[in-house]
């Protein structure tokens, strides 16, 4: 049975705070593994997560990459879904009204050719009644929209600016990719140009090689590796940018357990984002969930945001 902390006076409180928004307990579905909810709503009460990160926007409609589009590696997987998505218009006729169904804050995970295009999405969401944007600026899988913005420090400075400039009822968070030499630098540009807050990270770039082909097994050729694989390097790159700005951080990256859930928040994330576990296993989170109270207890916080930051480097 779930715990219900009403019957238990001395259950710990989940509840955090994102960039402004309250989160029921820290746990937000991660953009792309969770579409937009309607398959685990069958499976478990998505009402009780955290936040929703839905599957990532475009102005237009995607198709996504041709197959094969994901491939198995140890610990993890690679993907180059190439953000198939109905676009940003679809979204809000139809599944932003289911997922306002929910008890459920809901983040607009967005990408786009231009800076000026993402901020005409960021105004369309925001006006949508979306709770945040999440600025996807680190997808390896696409030529444009992605990672050519994110591995630069002005071009993410630019894109913050644009989508502040016209998401100005909502909070902006900006993805951040591993793939470059110091976060840290990328996570100052964001704060410096407005953004409200950074999430990180998204997948590392990666290759598989059929070996009677001699061909890479994606038909994209490389792919985004996420899973427990990159646990390390998010951990890493986390405590990193917790060092380097003073914006709150939703921390995710191999994330399969209560206990990863509290080195990420340890590290220096409000929040953090499970994505592959759920791939996984569809009941992930909610196993996930009903382990952090006897976490909280075991580690001696009433409230599990007191964990944010409190890592202690040797
Ligand atoms: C199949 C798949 C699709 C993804 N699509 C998106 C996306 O549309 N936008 C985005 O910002 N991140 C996307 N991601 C990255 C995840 O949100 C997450 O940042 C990354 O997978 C690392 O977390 P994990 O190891 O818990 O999955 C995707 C990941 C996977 C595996």
């Amino acid at each position: 049975m779930p715990e219900n902390p009403a019957k238990n006076k001395n259950a710990a409180d989940l509840a955090v705070s994102f960039c402004g928004v309250r989160l029921k307990n820290p746990i937000v579905a991660a953009s792309g593994t969770f579409g937009f909810g309607r398959e685990y709503a069958e499976l478990w009460d998505i009402s009780r997560l955290g936040a929703i990160s839905v599957k990532g926007l475009t102005r237009q409609p995607r198709q996504g990459n041709p197959p094969p589009r994901i491939a198995e590696t140890p610990a993890g997987m690679l993907n180059a879904v190439g953000l198939q998505n109905p676009g940003a218009e679809a979204f809000i006729k139809t599944e932003l009204p289911f997922l306002r169904g929910f008890d459920l804050p809901v983040f607009a995970n967005i990408s786009a050719n231009t800076p000026e295009e993402y901020g005409e999405m960021a105004r369309l969401l925001a006006n949508a009644g979306v709770d945040l944007i999440e600025v996807n600026v680190s997808c390896p899988n696409v030529r444009a929209g992605g990672i050519q913005f994110g591995t630069d420090p002005a071009a993410v400075a630019r894109v913050t600016e644009e989508v502040k400039k016209n998401a100005v009822s909502v909070p902006v968070a900006v993805k951040l990719s591993p793939n470059v030499t110091s976060i840290a630098d990328i996570a100052r540009a964001a704060e410096s140009a407005g953004a409200d807050g950074i999430s990180a990270i998204n997948t590392l770039l990666g290759m598989r090689i059929d070996l009677r082909r001699r061909r890479p097994v994606l038909h994209n050729n490389t792919g985004g590796l996420s899973g427990p694989a990159i646990f390390p390097v998010a951990l890493r790159c986390v405590a990193d940018i917790y060092r380097a700005v003073k914006l709150p951080i939703c921390g995710g990256g191999g994330v399969m357990t209560a206990r990863d859930a509290a080195e990420m928040m340890i590290a220096g994330a409000a929040c953090v984002s499970v994505g592959t576990a759920t791939v996984f296993e569809p009941a992930a989170i909610p196993e996930l969930l009903d382990g952090l109270p006897d976490l909280c207890r075991e580690l001696g916080v009433g409230g599990i945001a007191e964990l944010t930051g409190t890592l202690a480097l040797n």
